[in-house]
């Protein structure tokens, strides 16, 4: 059985990780686990992406050499992914020599092929979008997520073409493979507006160096676009996993939607691989309002969450408390209640009475911890995370009605259902709280208890 493929976006390095960024190591993980669960084999791949004028801006302000620069930066996204218990199998880097390597490859595929054309091209460019703006993505002659002045950029680039053929697959392809709906039709309707006719696949050397030069061509590098999307093939030959590709998930962020919704798939076709088969589109986490970004200056820092609640905790605040496929505003305040209310006092508290009654009875049945796919939305983590939490209120109910502390030795068959509630939603909550489904496990069979969430002050 052929492994199911699951990628992220591979980050920038211009700055230390932040939660948004996260968000993405993270449900990749869940759904890694998730999938584990039903006896699936999964290959998790995340990365960075080094190249590009804002990665090389950053070196220089940092006083570094590009290189040492992101090898430090890139670094600080790998240990994140450790710390947050994240289970991928490689950590792809867009300055490995192999991935260059594997990328000039492809140009050269794609200029023999015939589709690649240069000519002048002059347009407003975000660094940080590390893109040129249409029209409407522009507010105030400003990039309309990142706020900034854009620039006005003229010179001769190489162009991929677009033809009606490729855009009507990749029209084809979006309506199956989009996900949720609300993107589908954004990404659609980017497709039909007309900057699509043709991509811009290079930028001149002399005002971008820190890139991939383009074979043949002393001029140019690549655009740093370009480079990071083929990370995903890439990263397969690396490691002799060629037959991966086509990739089962591949997670991005609402404000890359179109380069993994057009510019992707268009390179896929022109160089004859078959397209990814789902692409999963978070919103964006926003504090104070507005997106929570390096370029705003509004970020949350992952070890912030680590400090106040613990690795554990935190992968599950994370989608509890901010809804993956919209955009949500992070509060302090909300992820305290939640912490107290659900996993203090909720999940935590149950199973400390329960091991307690538990202790009283002795012997009683355990049931088997099992994926309970049936109950599971794969894609909704929301919905997993309710449904996890309306079996641990049944739990509570059945204890509390019953008054099984009382007595309990005449109550078993009642405490066995309480039990299996708890196993059930221990169940649910493993892709997401890892380690913790494993405790309560080992607290219910040694009848042992250790408090697994300590209230907040
Ligand atoms: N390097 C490109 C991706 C190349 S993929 C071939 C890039 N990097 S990024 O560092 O700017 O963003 C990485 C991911 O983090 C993106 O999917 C982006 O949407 C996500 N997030 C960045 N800020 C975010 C929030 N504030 N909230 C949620 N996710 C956001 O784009």
């Amino acid at each position: 059985m052929k492994q199911t493929y699951i990628t992220t976006s591979i980050a920038y390095v211009n700055a230390e990780p932040h939660i948004g960024f996260l968000y993405e190591l993270l449900a990749g993980d869940v759904l890694k686990r998730y999938y584990q669960a039903q006896g699936k084999e999964v290959y998790f791949l995340t990365g960075t992406d080094e190249h590009g004028i804002k990665v090389a801006q950053a070196a220089t302000a940092a006083g570094k050499e590009p290189q040492n620069f992101v090898d430090e930066v890139s670094k600080k996204f790998e240990q994140l992914g450790k710390e947050f218990n994240i289970d991928f199998d490689y950590f792809i880097r867009t300055t490995n020599p192999e991935h260059q390597k594997f990328v000039q490859e492809k140009w050269q595929q794609l200029e023999s092929a015939g589709v690649l054309k240069k000519k002048k091209y002059s347009g407003l460019y975000c660094s940080g979008c590390e893109a040129f703006k249409t029209e409407g993505e522009i507010e105030g002659g400003r990039c309309s997520i990142h706020e900034k002045e854009l620039e006005k950029i003229e010179e001769e680039n190489w162009f991929l073409v677009i033809d009606e053929e490729k855009k009507k697959k990749i029209e084809d392809w979006i309506n199956f493979s989009v996900y949720p709906e609300t993107r589908r039709q954004e990404a659609i309707n980017v497709l039909k507006s007309d900057s699509y006719d043709e991509i811009s696949l290079s930028r001149s050397r002399e005002r971008y160096g820190w890139g991939v030069p383009v074979p043949g061509d002393e001029s140019q590098i690549m655009y740093v676009w370009v480079d990071a999307l083929f990370n995903y093939i890439s990263a397969l030959i690396i490691n002799n996993q060629e037959d991966l590709w086509p990739a089962d998930i591949q997670i991005v962020g609402k404000d890359i939607v179109k380069f993994h919704a057009i510019i992707w798939p268009a390179l896929l076709i022109a160089c004859g691989y078959e397209l990814p088969k789902k692409l999963l589109v978070h919103g964006f986490i926003n504090s104070d309002g507005k997106k929570m970004s390096k370029s705003l200056g509004n970020v949350i820092s992952p070890h912030q969450l680590i400090e106040r609640y613990g690795v554990e905790a935190s992968r599950y605040l994370i989608f509890r408390g901010l809804s993956f496929y919209d955009d949500s505003n992070f509060t302090w305040a909300d992820f305290d209640h939640l912490y107290n209310g659900e996993l203090a006092n909720g999940l935590g508290n149950l199973v400390a009475r329960v091991v307690g009654i538990g202790k009283k009875i002795g012997e009683f049945a355990l049931p088997n911890q099992t994926a309970d796919s049936t109950t599971t939305g794969e894609l909704d983590f929301k919905q997993s995370l309710e449904q996890a939490n309306s079996l641990i209120n049944k739990a509570d109910g059945v204890i509390t009605s019953e008054k099984l502390w009382e007595n309990p030795t005449e109550k078993v068959s009642k405490f066995e259902e309480a039990v299996s509630y708890l196993v059930r939603a221990s169940s649910l909550l493993s892709p997401f709280l890892p380690a913790t489904a494993i405790e309560v496990l080992r607290q219910l069979k040694e009848l042992d208890s250790k408090p697994l969430f300590p209230r907040l002050g």
